[in-house]
């Protein structure tokens, strides 16, 4: 066996159920392995439980039952950056979420680093409120970046931005899930399916299971026969 055939994988959810007080379960026997490093993408309607999952995968909230294996270190982008962007600052917020102990130098070029890994560079000092919604998007992922996470969780992230935000986005997270040097793995909610486009695999969540990985194109066809052009919304 080759040593990338041995590697365990980024990703492993077995048995996994989950319930939100009196409601029905949120999650029955959900199971789902992300082979290896890439951009995945998960597709759903309302409530099927696609947010949930990646709270529980994230150790925000603890499965009721079942097992969630994660040899990478995950984080979250939420679908509004507003609710995850906290200091005036891009260099501030980024600092926030750097390891503890880390010199000052290290701390400057880690900062800097993760801004022009998102196309953001030497914007340090810039008030956070001056970005445009695509920006801020961005600045979030260098949030992720510069907390070294190798599991990236995006939940929506390109629900509120334009259609030239929204593709940049998609490129970049592509882009980093697809660097020869260490790549990384994004698990990547979405209802717009013209971004399965760019996924390596795509599966579809009902009712708090999730089906076989598909190619995009293929999930895509087979939600084409749905209302709203299979939106799912
Ligand atoms: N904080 C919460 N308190 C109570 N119930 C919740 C909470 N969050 C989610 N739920 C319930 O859990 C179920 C799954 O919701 P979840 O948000 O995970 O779905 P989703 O697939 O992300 O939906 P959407 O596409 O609308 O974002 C729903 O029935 C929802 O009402
Ligand atoms: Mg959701």
């Amino acid at each position: 066996m080759t040593p990338s055939a041995a590697a365990a994988p980024p990703l492993s959810v077995e048995g996994l159920r989950f319930g939100w007080g009196k409601g029905p379960q949120a999650l029955q026997d959900c199971r789902l392995e992300i082979p290896g490093p890439g951009l995945w993408m998960l597709v759903g309607s309302n409530g099927s439980g696609k947010s949930t999952l990646l709270r529980l995968i994230a150790g925000l909230l603890t499965p009721e039952a079942g097992r969630i294996s994660c040899p990478c270190k995950p984080a979250l982008v939420f679908q509004n950056p507003d609710h995850q962007l906290l200091l005036p600052s891009c260099g501030s917020d980024l600092q926030l979420a750097l390891p503890e102990d880390l010199s000052a130098a290290e701390r400057a070029e880690r900062v800097a680093r993760a801004l022009a890994q998102v196309g953001l560079p030497g914007l340090e000092r810039r008030p956070i409120h001056t970005l445009s919604g695509g920006q801020k998007q961005r600045l979030a992922i260098a949030g992720a970046l510069a907390s070294a996470a190798t599991l990236l969780l995006l939940d929506e992230p390109t629900a509120l931005l334009d259609p030239d935000s929204q593709r940049e986005v998609l490129e970049l997270i592509h882009q980093l899930c697809h660097r020869s040097d260490a790549p990384l793995t994004a698990l990547w909610i979405t209802h717009r399916l013209e971004e399965l486009r760019r996924c390596d695999g795509a599966a579809r969540m009902e009712s708090g299971r999730i089906g076989p990985w598909q190619s995009g194109a293929a999930l895509r066809r087979s939600l084409a026969h749905l209302p709203a052009g299979g939106a799912e919304r």
